[in-house]
């Protein structure tokens, strides 16, 4: 499918002539003085009989007769769309998923009438500026537009939406501005969008080998670096933890391995994401139920991924270093068994008490491997990686743990800005006492108590003193909480905190 242009609207907007304009509406205890007089006189008796009052999510669909809407532009249809109350103590962050909320209300919209061409008439915000307000209903109705059916064949009856072809932004604010706000909101929805899509793909047409074409791809579009250790290297490297994982497998394991180098060389982050295409649980073979969800628990790598493509576009002012570890988790007669001991890149030795906790077991070689050949200021990693995750944060924030606060505190916000929230939760050396092993240096698994926290303290075994933090996205990575710009799926998840991460860095960063 391709994706959805936007543009700003030129002069001539009585050319327009589309599917449907739309207003939106700010919900106010002063009913509608502040109102564009173009929508008043029709709201008037649907806000009087209370169907409508601004409310976010609230929409009114009106079919002006002449097809001209109120403001004299022609449209098959006008819609009033709320976006909920704004006032003095709102903050910008709940102000912008407002807005993303919006412009996700938006799509739905568009795919209920099957609009193909709308035109958006941006509001005019006292306490964000007019690049925030684009970027993010841009963003929104992006996100909200994404759909996945490439497998389904099309029902003879009943045509496929294929989605929003144009919007077109109509604004009283500087061209220049809805311009910028534009290319972030799309440039962020796409990334986000592209990591669906990959996490979409069924084990079957997405393995450790689609990640390496699809780096190269971008390695090649961006004018990135790319390099992808096979399994020979791995060996020769001594990569004894994705090894192990990939014993029971048919499918090679790859390190996927993509550079962004910045324009004058600056600070080096270095992103980790958990590319495991499908996790059976190995020999600790996982229940029938619901199994069918683990093709996503490569949604770490997909994040990571997805995002250097917003970097390719952005070329913000850093290196950063993109590493997936791929593989699947399988139950061949090779497989790894409980009771193993391998050895990590480094030299860690470890005991595989359950070969279902596999993912630590990949990060910590590409963790190790990483902060040795990059020397990196910061490293994030991002992991479907425990199921306690979801016992302790449900599906509304994903787990952080790190070594560093103004990390956290980086984290968090760039989180908050971008309706992905974070929760930290604790390190330290009783957690980690739980992976102590009788028969190797640590083991991979440190029991139910505090899952989350103990498969993050294998991780940090792996990072030394290097400022790091850890993503637990188990939770959101799909079934996140659902909004009408969060599709049922695969959600995207932190692809764009990523980009909020590191859009901010320098003033952060010196
Ligand atoms: N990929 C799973 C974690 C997971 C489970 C993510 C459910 C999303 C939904 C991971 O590899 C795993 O199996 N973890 C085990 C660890 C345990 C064996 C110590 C878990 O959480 O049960
Ligand atoms: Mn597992
Ligand atoms: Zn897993």
């Amino acid at each position: 499918m391709d994706f959805t242009q936007f543009t700003v609207a030129s002069e001539d907007l009585g050319k327009f002539g589309g599917d449907v304009f739309i207003y939106c509406f700010i919900q106010s205890d002063k009913g509608f003085e502040d109102c564009d007089k173009a929508i008043s006189n029709p709201l008037q008796k649907a806000y009087e009989l209370g169907d409508f009052s601004g409310k976010s999510g609230e929409q009114i669909l009106l079919y002006p007769e002449s097809e001209q809407t109120g403001s004299g532009i022609p449209a098959k249809r006008m819609a009033i769309c709320g976006i909920g109350k704004i006032g003095p103590d709102t903050a910008v962050t709940e102000i912008r998923e407002l807005l993303r909320k919006f412009g996700g209300g938006i799509a739905k919209l568009s795919e209920k009438v099957k609009a193909s061409r709308i035109m958006i008439r941006l509001p005019e915000l006292e306490k964000i500026d007019v690049v925030q307000t684009t970027e993010c209903i841009v963003e929104g109705v992006a996100l909200g537009d994404y759909r996945f059916v490439k497998y389904k064949k099309p029902d003879p009856e009943e045509k496929i939406y294929p989605g929003l072809q144009e919007v077109i932004l109509v604004s009283d604010s500087s061209e220049t501005s809805v311009r910028r706000g534009m290319a972030m909101g799309e440039n962020a929805a796409k990334a986000a969008c592209l990591a669906r899509d990959m996490a979409n793909e069924p084990a079957n047409k997405w393995t450790a080998e689609n990640f390496a074409i699809l780096a190269r791809t971008l390695a090649g579009k961006y004018a990135m670096k790319c390099r992808v250790l096979e399994k020979k290297d791995m060996r020769r490297l001594k990569m004894g933890g994705i090894l192990a994982v990939n014993q029971g497998s048919s499918e090679p394991p790859k390190m996927v391995i993509l550079e962004y180098s910045a324009k004058k060389n600056k600070q080096t982050l270095l992103l980790v994401g958990k590319g495991l295409t499908f996790d059976s649980g190995g020999i600790s073979l996982k229940p029938a139920a619901g199994m069918e969800d683990m093709k996503y628990d490569m949604c770490g790598g997909a994040a990571v991924l997805a995002f250097m493509q917003a970097v390719g576009v952005e070329k913000p002012d850093l290196n950063i270093i993109a590493m997936i570890p791929a593989t699947d988790n399988m139950s061949g007669s090779s497989a790894v068994k409980p009771g193993d001991v391998i050895s990590h890149y480094g030299g860690i030795t470890s005991e595989i008490v359950n070969t279902d906790a596999e993912g630590r077991m990949i990060l910590a070689d590409a963790l190790a491997y990483g902060i040795k050949k990059f020397k990196p200021d910061c490293v994030i990693d991002l992991a479907t990686l425990t199921g306690a995750a979801i016992i302790g944060l449900g599906h509304h924030y994903t787990g952080l743990l790190s070594n560093n606060d103004a990390l956290v505190n980086r984290l968090v916000e760039a989180g908050e800005r971008s309706g992905e929230p974070l929760w930290r939760l604790p390190l330290g050396k009783d957690y980690t006492k739980q992976i102590d092993s009788k028969v190797a240096d640590i083991k991979n698994a440190g029991g139910r108590d505090g899952g989350t926290i103990t498969a993050a303290a294998y991780l940090e075994k792996f990072v030394g003193k290097t400022v790091w933090a850890h993503l637990d996205i188990a939770g959101t990575a799909w079934d996140f909480t659902e909004k009408s710009y969060i599709p049922k799926g695969p959600s995207g998840i932190g692809v764009r905190t990523l980009l909020e991460l590191v859009r901010n860095w320098k003033k952060t960063d010196g």
